[in-house]
């Protein structure tokens, strides 16, 4: 008798710690609101520095940026590419460092039946249906920052 008490105890005391990891999905990143001025965001996301090096892999990686998915990147060693997006190179010339944040953050400030994904959409504002991404943008700030890093070297 005495075993199955403790056993019962021991179970009250491991469920809390078992909601966490099955139920309770990890806490969202703390969504940073920015501000467009002029169809343009001129301020960096959370305050933050974007590393064009990790820039590169997060618009190619498929489950990150998938930017390869529409655009073309000249990027070496790349042979696929989506052609429905305008190709990249030489977007720095065309578009401010500012303009390609407000782009890359949420289209469809800019044409509201876009197809481009934002990727920093206000999450209260996103209905999606996997509970796990309840409240989280497709990319983190850093990953946005660093992809525009990246973006206004193609000069
Ligand atoms: C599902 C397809 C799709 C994906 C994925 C996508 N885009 Fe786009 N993007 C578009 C389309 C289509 C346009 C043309 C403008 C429009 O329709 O909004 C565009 C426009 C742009 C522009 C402006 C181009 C210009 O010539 O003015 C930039 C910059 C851009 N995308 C960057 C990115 C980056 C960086 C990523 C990845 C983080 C990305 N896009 C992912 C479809 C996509």
């Amino acid at each position: 008798m005495k075993t199955v008490n403790t056993l019962i105890v021991l179970l009250f005391v491991g469920m809390p710690a078992m909601a966490e990891v099955e139920g309770v999905p990890p806490a969202p990143e703390t969504y940073c609101q920015w501000e467009m001025v002029n169809y343009a965001i001129p301020a960096p996301l959370c305050g933050l520095k974007g590393d064009v090096a990790n820039g590169i892999k997060v618009v190619s990686d498929g489950a990150k940026g998938n930017c390869l998915a529409c655009h073309q990147l000249p990027i070496e060693g790349i042979e696929a590419y989506g052609t429905i997006a305008p190709p990249l190179a030489g977007i720095a010339a065309r578009l401010t460092e500012a303009q390609l944040r407000l782009r890359v953050v949420d289209s469809r400030h800019l044409n509201p039946n876009s197809i481009m994904p934002g990727f920093y959409r206000d999450p209260s504002l996103i209905n999606r249906p996997a509970k796990s991404y309840e409240g989280k943008t497709f990319l983190s700030a850093q990953e946005v920052e660093d992809v525009i890093a990246y973006l206004v070297t193609l000069k």
